[in-house]
């Protein structure tokens, strides 16, 4: 067991998604494209008990395409077929369907084989606060039907919602928590607005993202904001916070003396890179 953390809450969300278990045929688990891995639950292989799975990466149109293929390779890997989505937007939706009809395709064959008409494929959503279930559940409904939040965490009632003739779905119930107390994953969480800022100090997420970001995207970082000068040892905290200064006067966080404002330059970061105008950034690799 991984976890110790908010025990009576995972005890509960894992009751009440084993209670419908028996009803599902697929389930979709619906990860982060950005933080796959960090927007995870760390329960789910145990509590989904090898039922076929389809992973989708959403919000690849934020995240970095060739890592995400990475990814993708990573769960194909791992035996679940992975597909990156952009439920916002509609991109990919199409494709779920076919993906897990194909997961589901001996059993339609033996129904069809025995003269009976197969039913709609049950496919259960998994998926952690914030990922875009709801976003994507209207997508594939075409109509809003499940409430959507900028609130990690609100709470919807639990329905079938048809997709078409060919495939019933159901939200996950219970709230499925990530492994938020790992510092990692805690950060990578703050920095996509999986969890609460509140949780962490800003000027720390905003360290960790550009610490990140020199790392791995320093061309892009340069070019954005003209040449700023990019310290070569990662470690070394204080030229981290130097870029954020320079970062922060290019986006004019600036308070009278012409200091910088840390705070609002780190907040600006955090709001650049959630709104995409960092680039398609990812996170974390395979
Ligand atoms: P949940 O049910 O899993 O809790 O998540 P929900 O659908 O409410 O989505 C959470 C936020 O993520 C929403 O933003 C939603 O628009 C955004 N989102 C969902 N899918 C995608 C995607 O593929 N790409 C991008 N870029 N964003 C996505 P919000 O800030 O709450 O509202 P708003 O920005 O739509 O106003």
């Amino acid at each position: 067991m991984t976890i110790q953390w908010f025990p009576g809450h995972m005890t509960k969300a894992r009751r009440q998604i084993e209670e419908k278990l028996k009803l599902i045929d697929v389930v979709i688990e619906l990860l982060d494209a950005r933080i796959p891995l960090s927007s995870r639950n760390p329960m789910v292989d145990e509590i989904l008990h090898g039922k076929p799975r389809l992973v989708l990466l959403n919000k690849s149109d934020l995240a970095d395409p060739k890592v995400t293929a990475e990814w993708v390779n990573y769960f194909a890997d791992q035996g679940h077929p992975a597909l990156p989505i952009d439920a916002a937007s509609g991109t990919n939706v199409k494709e779920i369907l076919p993906r897990v009809k194909q997961l589901w395709a001996h059993k339609i064959e033996s129904q069809l084989r025995k003269g009976i008409n197969p039913r709609a494929v049950r496919a259960l959503i998994v998926g952690i606060p914030n990922v875009g279930k709801s976003t994507l559940i209207n997508q594939l409904a075409g109509k809003k039907i499940a409430a959507t939040g900028d609130k990690p965490g609100v709470t919807k009632g639990q329905q079938w919602i048809k997709v078409g003739t060919e495939m019933d779905l159901l939200d996950t119930p219970g709230i499925l928590w990530p492994k938020f107390e790992d510092q990692m994953v805690g950060k990578r969480l703050a920095a996509t607005g999986a969890i609460k800022e509140e949780l962490l100090h800003l000027d720390e997420i905003a360290l960790f993202v550009i610490t990140y970001m020199v790392e791995q995207y320093g061309a892009g970082l340069q070019e954005r904001f003209g040449g700023i000068e990019l310290p070569e040892d990662m470690e070394d905290v204080q030229e981290m916070v130097k870029v954020m200064e320079a970062i922060g006067r290019k986006r004019g966080a600036i308070v009278s003396g012409g200091r910088v404002d840390l705070d609002k330059a780190s907040l600006i970061i955090i709001r650049d890179l959630r709104a995409g105008k960092l680039g398609r950034i990812s996170l974390e690799k395979p």
